[in-house]
């Protein structure tokens, strides 16, 4: 009883510190705080086979043989099994709406990778491409947060501190939280009962996103896929692309230890933006996604197989894929054909709805696209037309 009251007492100090930070908020549809949540995590994680990268070159090799055909993957790379756990330093932002469309959800969005979290909430013309505007215009609480690994959350060890089951268990707690209130709570305090939760992912994010909702089907009551499905496409493309640097070494540099590599901006361009280069994007647009780049830790590449294809046959929440028309990184560059709602329906039989969508003209960073508005508006209309 006395340990509850401590942690409970310690929780809410710790927030009411971070709160009285003064935040310049500039969000126009709602108002967004910033912090960092203290996250205990534990999950089996493993030493995998893998390059080790201290500089330039060995970035580009650890591309060149990832990319050979015959490198092993997945669990074949494992050399040992181990048990990663910790407390975890996560940066969130989370942002109420000025006027809230009453349905009582709150959406927990996870960026994928090369991104933080502001991935989801651009500087650059928000009005029509940050997601958390839209969403908030759109009368949606919102939580954002930056993964392990990501932006201003904890850094660990790349090889070893930050994996993929790991980081499921990170967004298990967050979402435990967000349910019962000791995060999110605000305009929705006055309500005695849980808030449902919209999960948005987008790429690495959707990969924990799936696996989220099917392995812990209970935890969501809806979720957005946006920029993957997992097919024969998916990741065909490769790391070489990418034109990996090493972090710390990077034509714009990272504080970042070994093994964490960053893209050159034609690696942002090679990955993220696609379609009619007249009509699909600015120049303004790649030079902001490649502004907001983050370094990515190649641990968490090697350990992603464990999140993806997993079927949610116990989830019976809402489910909507947004996928981009000309995406490299998860359809070898179109879309068009490689699923649809019926295919799906078969790793998700008790889903409550299930839509797919293309949105069109568009490569892998949807919100960095000139029609990024429009397919914000898809996916609210789905969850709107379904209770949410
Ligand atoms: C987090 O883990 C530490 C170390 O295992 C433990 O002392 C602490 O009580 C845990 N905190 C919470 C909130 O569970
Ligand atoms: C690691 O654990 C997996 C099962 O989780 C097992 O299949 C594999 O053989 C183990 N690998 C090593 C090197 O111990
Ligand atoms: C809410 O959930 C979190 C995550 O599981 C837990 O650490 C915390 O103690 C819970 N708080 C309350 C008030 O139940
Ligand atoms: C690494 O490569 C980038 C891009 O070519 C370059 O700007 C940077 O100077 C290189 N770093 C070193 C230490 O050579
Ligand atoms: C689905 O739920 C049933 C019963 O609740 C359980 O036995 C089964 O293991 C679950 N299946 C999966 C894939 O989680
Ligand atoms: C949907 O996908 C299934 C399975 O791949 C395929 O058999 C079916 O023809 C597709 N339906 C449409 C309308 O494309
Ligand atoms: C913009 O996106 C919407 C939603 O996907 C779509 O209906 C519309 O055709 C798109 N407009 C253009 C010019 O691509």
């Amino acid at each position: 009883m006395n340990d509850l009251i401590i942690g409970a007492v310690l929780l809410f100090t710790g927030n009411a510190a971070v709160f009285a930070q003064p935040t310049h908020d500039t969000h126009r549809y709602g108002t967004c705080q910033q912090f960092d949540v203290p996250i205990n995590a534990s999950a089996e994680g493993a030493i995998f086979d893998l390059t080790h990268i201290d500089d330039n070159i060995s970035a580009r090799s650890w591309a060149i043989i990832e990319d050979t055909r015959t490198t092993l993957r997945g669990a074949d790379r494992i050399i040992k099994n181990i048990t990663i756990s910790g407390t975890f330093n996560i940066h969130v932002q989370l942002c109420q709406p000025h006027s809230s469309n009453g349905a009582g959800a709150i959406q927990i969005a996870t960026h994928g990778g090369h991104y933080d979290s502001r991935y989801w909430d651009s500087k650059y013309q928000p009005e029509q491409h940050s997601y958390v505007e839209a969403a908030l215009k759109a009368g949606y609480p919102i939580l954002t947060y930056d993964r392990l690994g990501a932006g201003k959350s904890d850094l660990p060890d790349a090889y070893s501190g930050v994996q993929a089951g790991l980081e499921l268990e990170i967004l298990k707690e967050l979402t435990l939280m967000a349910r019962n209130r000791s995060i999110g709570s605000g305009s929705t305090a006055s309500q005695s009962d849980s808030p449902r939760i919209i999960h948005v992912g987008h790429s690495f994010g959707s990969f924990l996103t799936s696996a989220f909702i099917a392995t812990y089907p209970e935890l969501s009551d809806a979720a957005v896929i946006t920029g993957y499905v997992a097919t024969e496409y998916l990741a065909l493309a490769g790391y070489t692309p990418w034109a990996a640097q090493y972090a710390k070494a990077a034509q714009r540099p990272f504080d970042r230890t070994p093994g964490y590599i960053v893209n050159q901006k034609s690696g942002i361009q090679n990955i993220f933006f696609a379609g009619d280069p007249d009509t699909a994007f600015t120049k303004e647009l790649l030079d902001y996604g490649d502004e907001i780049k983050q370094p990515v830790p190649i641990g968490e590449l090697a350990s992603g197989y464990k999140l993806v294809g997993l079927p949610g046959l116990n989830y019976t929440g809402l489910l909507h894929f947004m996928l981009a028309e000309f995406d490299t990184f998860v359809c070898a560059g179109d879309c068009n054909g490689v699923t649809n709602a019926t295919a799906l329906k078969k790793s998700y039989p008790k889903a409550a709805a299930l839509e797919v969508d293309i949105q069109p003209n568009t490569g892998h960073a949807l919100p960095l696209h000139n029609n990024a508005t429009a397919g914000f508006e898809v996916s609210f209309d789905f969850l709107k037309r379904n209770g949410f």
